[in-house]
């Protein structure tokens, strides 16, 4: 069923819905495929617990339809799409409220605060048919990082060997004030779960399946139920080894990632989003020739972000295919957070075999029952 013109609701009007606002009127009139202008994906109803939250983004926004409930958002708003905007621990039964009334959702990350919740949501999405469940995870739709997975596919680079993967950012006391961070019920974790995810999520995104991860996870300076540090060394099917660091912890903030591959060395170097020019590729001896010329061919000009994200969502509906980063995909990105608190935990390697079901890290991502001092 092609929706060529995706009626949005936005459910949580805090920080991120403001983003996700104006993103979705930046891509107005955008459609790469069709080259169709107007609006086309028009914010048409939110709806927050909050009365003063919800009228003042109705208000700035001039979104007609605002509710407090969400059965009302869904009959009276009759949205295509909903992006859930809401702290973690709500976006299950959001989430699981619009697939079952029939509707697509694209949740913040992360999408879940456990692996068990997130079944839950993936066996109520549709699979060939709407309703389609997705996660926000942003920075894959930048053209770096769509080139070098292009890249990476199409063997010009030849085979992954070692990865750096640095998640290092700072966050106050103040930051962690707001009730619903930096707790293992209504968060899911600390900056692995909310911040380096989305860094992690690059790497999976070229790298594919992991195959085992061992780690650590302290907390060393900031008074949270969570970590507020985790290192962690993850292995890939296809030989790569990667080395992971998320903190907030880190003065001078950096975002890093950096792939060794057998024939170049492709790095970007950003803060909360990155453009062309944060890229940098270095051919390895002999290469230069191949390796630079496809580089310079593949994608360019679009930077991370929402509104990136956003066109590639609008698109597939608008086609009748599902919108990217699928439940598949944003599983084994949960399931790598996952497999490091357990690793950071029990103190040893862990396999994606051994979060299955029933296990005490697929319920909970602190395991529930372990102590936090083995951390
Ligand atoms: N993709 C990104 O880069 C990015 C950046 C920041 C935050 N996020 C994610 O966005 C989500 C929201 O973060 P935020 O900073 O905007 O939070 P926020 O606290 O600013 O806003 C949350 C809003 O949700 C409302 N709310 C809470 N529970 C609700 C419920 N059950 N039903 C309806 N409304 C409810 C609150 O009243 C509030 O208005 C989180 O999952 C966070 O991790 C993603």
């Amino acid at each position: 069923m092609r929706q060529d013109h995706p009626r949005v609701a936005i459910v949580g009007t805090g920080n991120i819905a403001r983003v996700h606002a104006r993103a979705l009127a930046a891509i107005a009139g955008q459609n790469e495929q069709t080259g169709q202008t107007g609006q086309a994906a028009p914010l048409v109803a939110v709806m927050d617990a909050d009365e003063r939250q919800l009228k003042s983004f109705g208000t700035e926004f001039g979104v007609g339809g605002v509710y407090r409930e969400l059965a009302d958002l869904l009959s009276h708003g009759r949205p295509d799409l909903v992006l859930v905007c809401t702290p973690p621990s709500s976006h299950g039964e959001l989430a699981l409220g619009c697939l079952r009334a029939g509707v697509s959702v694209l949740v913040e990350k992360p999408p879940t605060v456990s692996l068990r919740e997130f079944d839950e949501l993936a066996a109520a999405d549709g699979g060939p048919e709407p309703p389609w469940f997705a996660t926000v995870f942003q920075h894959r739709f930048g053209s770096g990082q769509r080139r070098l997975k292009a890249l990476a596919a199409s063997g010009v680079l030849g085979r992954p060997l070692v990865t750096i993967c640095h998640t290092t950012w700072y966050r106050d006391q103040a930051y962690f004030d707001v009730p619903w961070r930096g707790r293992w019920d209504t968060e899911g974790g600390g900056p692995t779960m909310g911040h380096g995810i989305h860094q992690m999520d690059m790497l999976l995104d070229v790298l594919g399946e992991w195959t085992e991860v061992s780690a650590v996870a302290r907390t060393q300076a900031r008074e949270t139920a969570t970590e507020d540090l985790s290192l962690a060394h993850v292995t890939f099917a296809n030989g790569a080894v990667a080395s992971v660091v998320n903190s907030v912890l880190s003065p001078r903030e950096e975002t890093y990632l950096r792939f060794d591959f057998e024939r170049a060395t492709v790095e970007v170097t950003h803060l909360y989003g990155y453009g062309d020019d944060d890229w940098r590729i270095t051919p390895a001896p002999g290469c230069e020739d191949e390796v630079l010329d496809a580089w310079k061919h593949a994608e360019s000009g679009t930077p991370s972000g929402h509104a990136a994200q956003f066109r590639h969502v609008r698109d597939a509906l608008a086609s009748g295919r599902r919108p990217p980063v699928g439940p598949a995909e944003a599983r084994r990105t949960m399931a790598l957070v996952a497999g490091i608190y357990a690793s950071a935990f029990t103190r040893a390697p862990v396999t994606p075999e051994e979060l299955a079901p029933g296990t005490p890290f697929y319920r909970q991502m602190n395991g529930a029952q372990m102590n936090r001092a083995q951390a």
